[in-house]
């Protein structure tokens, strides 16, 4: 498999027409969307959900162009099942909503265990679920203290045939294990 050059290459593998991302921030992963829609993923609409207020004002303003990016301000343990309410055919949902370093006001706790289990609320089982930033998942405490066994065993109770899987995130960093993908086996 060749490197990819940029997040696009990774999106475009996992096609949906629906693209949602919890973790605006500077609209990388809108971006990212976008030109993997070039490439052909096929997303009729993005969805972005920031919960910090100048990031959020900061895409609508770069994206008001765009008219498939919808972006959301709030928290994405509430935002996220509103944003699923509208869905109804499975989607790629990249889950990459966290506190930076220094910026614990904004969000004390990783929101991604109660985004997954937004996910297994809805009706739809086989939504392409990417979890970024595995590897601080990894260590001892895990983000908030969030193990990967965690997520993996929240993401198999969403759907047992869920083959989990990893792939290249956010270049540059250029291994091929740092996000965790959930994906439906096909046959
Ligand atoms: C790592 S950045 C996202 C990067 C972006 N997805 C990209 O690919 O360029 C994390 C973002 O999540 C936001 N965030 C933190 N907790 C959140 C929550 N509970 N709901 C929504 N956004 C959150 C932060 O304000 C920050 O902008």
């Amino acid at each position: 498999m060749m490197v990819p050059i940029n997040f696009s290459e990774v999106l475009k593998n996992y096609p949906n027409s629906v693209f949602i991302e919890t973790g605006t921030y500077w609209g990388g992963g809108i971006f990212a969307a976008l030109r993997a829609n070039v490439l052909g993923a096929g997303f009729e609409k993005i969805y972005s959900i920031e919960i910090d207020r100048c990031r959020f004002e900061d895409a609508v303003k770069l994206f008001e162009r765009n008219t498939n990016v919808i972006i959301i301000y709030g928290d994405s343990r509430v935002k996220l099942k509103e944003v699923l309410e509208e869905v109804f055919e499975p989607a790629t949902i990249f889950l990459d909503a966290h506190f930076n370093r220094g910026e614990v006001e904004y969000s004390e706790e990783c929101p991604i265990l109660e985004e997954l289990e937004a996910i297994k609320q809805h009706h739809i089982k086989s939504h392409t679920i990417l979890v970024d930033d595995r590897h601080s998942f990894l260590n001892d405490l895990g983000m908030s203290g969030i193990k990967q066994k965690t997520i993996i065993r929240h993401l198999k109770n969403i759907n047992e045939n869920y083959e989990i899987t990893t792939d290249y995130g956010y270049i540059p960093k250029r291994t091929n294990d740092e996000i965790i993908v959930a994906k439906e086996k096909t046959e």
